[in-house]
């Protein structure tokens, strides 16, 4: 029986073209997914675009489009900086699809049933940039003294009708939730500003608007359109086809795991789940949050004009060293910064030199001296079983470091072997041994080549193109590629293909000084 395993990214605003920051919490979530299907899990991997809402509106109209059209172009965009990441969802939700009205109209109505949604007036403060509403105790001051959102954004002061969920009745229900299941809200830093949040008391939450028309329609009321956020968040059942709970999709809920960045972790960790609960939905099992990216030590910003675009990235550098980089500079959940510095020191030292010249010492020996021919498996010393064991626990040991999210701990893991080898290589220095005894040769790089072959294995979540090409120089065919498949050893004789170089040094062009 395969488990079901269902990730999800958030879906994006169409209000702004896709940048580094996006691309981040798409990539961690690819490995995730890439993660589970090599570990034979039953994978469900949803990204998508997020198009409705205020902010949205005001982006068309500056760019003197109708929303619809604006939202069809830079969604196409998302998705295309999706596939130049080798992001491998299995679907791609727009929340201007048919289906996913009909999926968040029909939670509306699920949750008005159970008595969780009434009719009043909202008078307070709203956010456009973080289309969010905020207490006037939350608000901050600004540069030039007037309040602004503790997030920096301005906000406005709206008083319109409005439709509320009563968020006020969940509190006790989200913090006994939280309190028995410890691993649905991570890192820790974000599970504890959320209980304290929740702790302070929660007021309803407007969830409608009717000074724009921008929205999903609530059910039974045209004149007014959902929030922007409970549209949003019901993406994320409306792609396994609810309400349609015998639809083949509908097996993935509830939610292996929501990734989103810190900056919507109030949304997911406790909006969303009083929704379902209110919904009467099971919740999803884990909700962690990313860290923040700076560029260069700078917030990433169009007035500045130091917004990173991924692919200019991935242009210069290739792709598995971006996707390197993103997941290796800081432990998963912190926030990090893309100094051009330290990417192209972590593509010299880890990949080129730690694992690239690993490759190519092994494989260029085994094609000099042993006829590109792949050894058999022979008696093993002490020494050889010693990594060989180490590498056989990694596929247990990196699923547990991801069902943490640990992303960064579990690379760890792998370059700890790495360096294991570099100092076993150095030490048994098989090309010393061909002519004093050629045996020992054959078994030290038979060593190598299988443990190389359980690095690539497991990095193939992180690097799928490089290791890839890893695979293919080590004789190692499509089928044997899964983890299951590392059990069993391969067999010796098959011809290797001439080596080839996989992480090519980065050298910065000379200053033109
Ligand atoms: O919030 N560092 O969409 P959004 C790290 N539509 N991650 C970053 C980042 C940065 N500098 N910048 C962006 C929305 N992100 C809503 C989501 S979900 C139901 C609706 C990532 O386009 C991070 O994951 O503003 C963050 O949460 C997300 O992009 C925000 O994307
Ligand atoms: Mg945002």
């Amino acid at each position: 029986m395969t488990r079901p395993f269902y990730v999800t990214t958030p879906i994006y605003y169409v209000n702004g073209a896709p940048h580094i920051g996006h691309a981040y919490t798409s990539v961690a979530a690819d490995v995730l997914a890439r993660f589970h299907r090599l570990a034979g899990d039953d994978v469900f991997f949803l990204t998508g675009t997020d198009e409705h809402g205020q902010k949205v509106e005001q982006a068309a109209q500056a760019a003197g489009v109708e929303p619809k059209a604006f939202a069809d172009r830079v969604s196409d965009d998302f998705r295309s900086m999706a596939d130049a990441m080798a992001i491998s969802y299995d679907d791609f939700i727009r929340t201007t699809e048919p289906r996913h009205i009909k999926g968040a109209q029909a939670l509306w109505q699920k949750v008005a049933e159970n008595d969780a949604i009434y009719l009043g007036a909202y008078e307070g403060w709203y956010a456009l940039r973080d289309e969010c509403f905020y207490g006037e105790d939350e608000l901050i001051d600004g540069p030039d003294g007037q309040k602004v959102a503790p997030t920096g954004a301005p906000v406005e002061w709206v008083k319109e009708p409005s439709y509320f969920f009563r968020l006020s009745a969940f509190q006790d229900r989200l913090l006994a939730h939280y309190e028995a299941n410890p691993d649905f809200l991570g890192p820790h830093g974000m599970k504890r500003e959320i209980v304290s949040f929740v702790k302070q008391g929660l007021r309803d939450l407007s969830i409608s608007r009717t000074s724009f028309n921008w929205g999903i329609p609530v059910p039974g009321d045209a004149a007014h359109v959902m929030y922007v956020w409970f549209d949003a968040l019901a993406n994320y059942l409306s792609a396994l086809d609810y309400p349609d709970t015998s639809a083949p999709r509908a097996r993935f809920w509830p939610a292996s795991q929501h990734l989103v960045g810190k900056d919507i972790a109030r949304f997911h960790a406790i909006y969303w789940p009083a929704f379902l609960m209110a919904a009467g939905i099971e919740l999803p099992k884990k909700i962690f949050a990313n860290g923040w990216w700076t560029v260069e030590g700078q917030k990433m910003s169009k007035s500045l004009g130091n917004v990173v675009d991924p692919r200019d990235l991935v242009q210069e550098f290739g792709l598995d060293t971006v996707r390197f980089f993103l997941l290796r500079e800081v432990p998963f959940g912190g926030d990090s910064d893309l100094s051009r510095k330290s990417l192209i020191m972590r593509n010299n030292i880890e990949l080129a030199n730690d694992l690239g010249n690993l490759a190519q010492r092994t494989l260029s020996l085994v094609a000099r001296n042993c006829g590109g021919i792949l050894p058999e498996r022979r008696t093993l010393t002490e020494e050889d079983t010693h990594l060989l064991n180490h590498v056989a626990v990694l596929p247990e040991l990196m699923a547990s470091q991801m069902d943490r999210c640990a992303l960064t701990d579990a690379l760890e893991d792998v370059w700890k072997i790495i360096r294991a080898c570099n100092a076993y290589i150095d030490h048994q220095a098989p090309w010393a041994l061909k002519k004093t005894d050629p045996e020992r040769m054959s078994d030290v790089l038979r060593v190598l080549v299988d443990a190389l072959r359980g690095i690539a294995t497991m990095l193939q979540p992180y690097m799928p193109q490089s290791m890839d090409r890893m695979l293919t120089q080590l004789g190692v065919a499509e089928e044997e590629r899964t983890f299951a498949a590392l059990e069993t050893p391969l067999p010796g004789g098959r011809q290797l293909p001439a080596p080839q170089g996989i992480f090519p040094r980065y050298v910065e062009a000379a200053d033109p000084a």
